[in-house]
Order: C-alpha cells, then structure tokens, then sequence
C-alpha cells in the first residue's frame, strides 16, 4: 500500500436514522462491576471469571437442583430474557484482551514516552517486528492460561461457553482467540462450534502506531481458512494511514455500532452503520448527512441470534476500555490475556435520535524523528535539535514488506 496515494481528508458519519439502541452495565453480578475492586491487582482466575457468589430471582425456579454459580447465572440470564420486553435484550460478553505482543515487548523495553513518540511509528528494530504484532512466547502462554481456565471452568462449574465468537482482525486477536478456543481439550465442551467472525469494528484504536495497522483480509482468510469474514471487509485497511489517529470519540462510535450487529443483527440492518474512509481522491467519503456512494446496510453477522446469550470478543486494551465506555462499565484495565464478563441490558429505543454528523474524528499526534529523550515522563520530548513533528513519518515513506 502506497501511503502517499491517501490524502489527509476523511470524515466520518454516524447516523442513527431508525433507532437507537441503549445499552446498560448490569451491576452486582461481577466483582468487576464494583468500584471497590482494583483492576491492576485483580486477577479473573481467581475465582470464576469474577462471578459473584449470590442468589438471584430465577433460583426459586430450580429449587431441588443442586446447581452451580455458573449455571444457575446462565438460568438468570435466560430468565432476564424471558421476563424483558421484545425490544430489550441481555447478554453476557466476555472481552479478551490479546496476549503479549511484540509492541507489548517493546513499549516494556524502551518505555512508554519513547515508544510512543518514536518507536511505535517504526516497523520493528531489527530483532522484533511489531508492524500488525505477532503474539510473543509470553503471549502465546496468556492464550494458553485462558484455554486452561476456560477447560477448569467447564470442569468445576459446568460454564456455558460462548455461543458465538468474534475477533478483531489483528494478528494477535486472531491467534489469541485461536489458541484459547480451538484445542482439544474443549472441543467436546463448547456450546456452538468455534468459528469466530473477523469484525473491523472490534480492532484497536487506531493511531500512528503501525501494530495499529491491520494485514489485508486474505492474509487472514489464509491464515484461518474457516473462519467469517463479516461482509464489507476490506482487502486493504482503509482506516490506517500513520499520520492521523482515530480519537476516543471516533472509536466508542465504531464500537458502538459493532455491538448494534452483535446485539441486533436481525433488525439493526445498518442504520447505525458508521462510515468511516479515507478518501483517496481528496472528497471525503460519506460525510456531511449526505447520500453516500460507498454506504450500504451492513449485513447482518453471521452467525448472531437473539438466542445467543453468551458471547465472546477477542480485541485490545483500548478497544475493550471503548466498549465498556459505551455500555456504561466502570473503566478497567485488562492486563496481557485477561478476559473481563460484562451483563449488558440493551434496549431498543424508537424515537429516532439526532444525526451526530461530524469531521476531523482523526487527528495528527507529535512525535520526533529521531529516539527521544527517554527521561520524559510524558509528551514527546525530542533530542535537543528536533522538534516534535506532526507530517508524515520519514520511516514510513518507503513500503517495508512484511
Ligand atoms: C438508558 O437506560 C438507562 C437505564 O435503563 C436510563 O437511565 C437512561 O436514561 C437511558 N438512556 C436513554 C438515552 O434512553
Ligand atoms: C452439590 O454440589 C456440590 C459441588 O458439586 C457438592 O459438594 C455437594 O455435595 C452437592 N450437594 C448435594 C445435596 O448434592
Ligand atoms: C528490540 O525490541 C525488543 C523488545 O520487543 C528487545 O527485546 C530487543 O532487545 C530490541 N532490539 C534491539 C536491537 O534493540
Ligand atoms: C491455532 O491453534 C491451534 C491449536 O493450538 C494450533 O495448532 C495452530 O497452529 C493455530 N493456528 C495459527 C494460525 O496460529
Ligand atoms: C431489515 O431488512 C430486512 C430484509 O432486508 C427487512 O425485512 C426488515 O424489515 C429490515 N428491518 C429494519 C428495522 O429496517
């Protein structure tokens, strides 16, 4: 891909024409839930997945069987839909975050100021490559830790997996969700088979970082052959430029309309769809409430039912952190491999609500051209002769193959 060929125009619209979709945090049903717990100490295999040990209203409705936490929450959770009117919903989403990258690796190894105005916007350093990041050694266990969990979980409590699976299309959402779900000892065990559909609107924010930019969707049919693709993919990422970063406004919306497919993809049938491209050719694509040529109903996922009460979405740190934005979670920062269970209630609202049309959802960040003044706690701090710099990145102006 020839940076060179985008030009700096691009907008995005989001409109919600038909409904609006309001989607709620469930509290008192996980330990995550509670502001009295401590994200950067808490561990979800400690005790399951954070499930509070409570009754709940359904209970009565089981009295002579012996269940365990799991499955009578599974039997609330269904209860919770039965009870609920046609237009409200609730489902239980486990967010996975990836395991360790090679960026992961080396934001550690040089420091987050650093990488961030530096070394992030190059491919790699000669020993790592981290340009859409591989998952490391110590990744690849933090799948393997969540495999084993999930399996123990299944043994001890007679969990009900995922009914459905997504995954952002980055290589290390994809191999995590990979190597937790697709090993022998679940097989048997998993309540739907493992066939994940790859969603954009699940990917990492998207800064100048090039772990940010994703590989092109025949890399992935290549490298999952089995797996959905969901429709309008793109073979090349249109989102990714390295010059402009997505803003947290920009992505809660992507995610947002993400969970409306998840939620609602029997009726949603995209009028919630957010449009966002880079226009090649200088005219921004689908801005300003007009009739957009590259705009079309998104499809429906496949694979998502109203029935499927369980689900499961293997993305990132920021996108997870986007996500609980949007249902209103408290913030909590998942560390490499940790998976956090949210109760979303979600209801369909009718009035429609306004257009929120609007550009510049992108903007440049500083970084400096040469390794920075590694001391500085935060802002880019360049070497004496340079300043930050918000134009193209000079490393990234010649295409290295990867
Ligand atoms: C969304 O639902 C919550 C809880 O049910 C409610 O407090 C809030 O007002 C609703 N928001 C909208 C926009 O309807
Ligand atoms: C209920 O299940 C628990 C855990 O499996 C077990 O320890 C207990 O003995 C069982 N109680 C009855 C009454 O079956
Ligand atoms: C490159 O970064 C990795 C961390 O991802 C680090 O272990 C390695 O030592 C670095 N290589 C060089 C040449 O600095
Ligand atoms: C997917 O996981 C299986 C089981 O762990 C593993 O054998 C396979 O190599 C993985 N595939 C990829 C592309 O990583
Ligand atoms: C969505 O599309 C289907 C088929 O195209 C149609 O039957 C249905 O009424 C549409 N739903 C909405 C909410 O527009």
């Amino acid at each position: 891909m020839k940076l060179s060929t985008f030009t700096t125009s691009l907008a995005l619209s989001a409109s919600a024409s038909a409904k609006f979709i309001n989607y709620t945090t469930v509290t008192g049903y996980f330990a995550q839930d509670d502001p009295s717990t401590d994200p950067s100490t808490f561990d979800y295999t400690s005790h399951n997945f954070g499930l509070l040990d409570r009754t709940y209203e359904s209970d009565t409705l089981h009295p002579s069987k012996n269940l365990t936490q799991w499955q009578r929450f599974h039997a609330q959770l269904q209860y919770l839909n039965a009870q609920a009117p046609a237009h409200v919903q609730y489902k239980l989403l486990f967010l996975g975050r990836h395991g360790e990258g090679w960026h992961n690796a080396a934001e550690d190894y040089y420091g987050t100021p650093a990488w961030n105005c530096y070394w992030s916007l190059l491919t790699g350093n000669g020993t790592a490559t981290w340009k859409d990041a591989d998952l490391t050694p110590a990744g690849i266990e933090q799948a393997e830790v969540a495999r084993d969990y999930w399996a123990a979980q299944y043994k001890e409590q007679r969990i009900h997996f995922p009914d459905v699976y997504y995954s952002s299309p980055m290589t290390r959402a994809l191999k995590t969700a990979n190597l937790t779900f697709t090993t022998q000892p679940l097989s048997s065990i998993l309540a739907a088979p493992f066939i994940p559909t790859v969603k954009e609107g699940f990917r990492e924010g998207v800064s100048l970082h090039t772990c940010d930019e994703r590989r092109t969707k025949s890399y992935i049919q290549g490298l999952f052959p089995e797996w959905i693709i969901e429709e309008g993919f793109t073979e090349e990422d249109e989102l990714w430029e390295g010059i402009k970063g997505e803003t947290s406004e920009t992505q809660d919306l992507r995610s947002r309309a993400a969970l409306d497919d998840v939620f609602f993809p029997e009726t949603v049938n995209g009028s919630f769809s957010i449009n966002v491209k880079r226009s090649s050719t200088g005219r921004p694509a689908g801005v300003c409430g007009g009739p957009s040529p590259s705009h079309s109903p998104a499809p429906p996922a496949q694979g998502g039912k109203a029935s499927d009460l369980v689900i499961s979405i293997t993305a990132h740190s920021g996108e997870i952190s986007s996500i609980l934005r949007v249902i209103g979670h408290q913030a909590f920062k998942l560390s490499t491999g940790a998976v956090i269970p949210v109760l979303i209630r979600a209801e369909e609202i009718s009035e429609p609500q306004p257009t929120t049309t609007t550009t510049a959802l992108f903007t440049p960040s500083a970084y400096c051209t040469a390794p920075p003044v590694t001391s500085a706690a935060s802002g880019c701090v360049c070497q004496s002769s340079a300043a930050p710099v918000t134009t193209g990145f000079p490393a990234l102006s010649t295409e290295t193959p990867y």
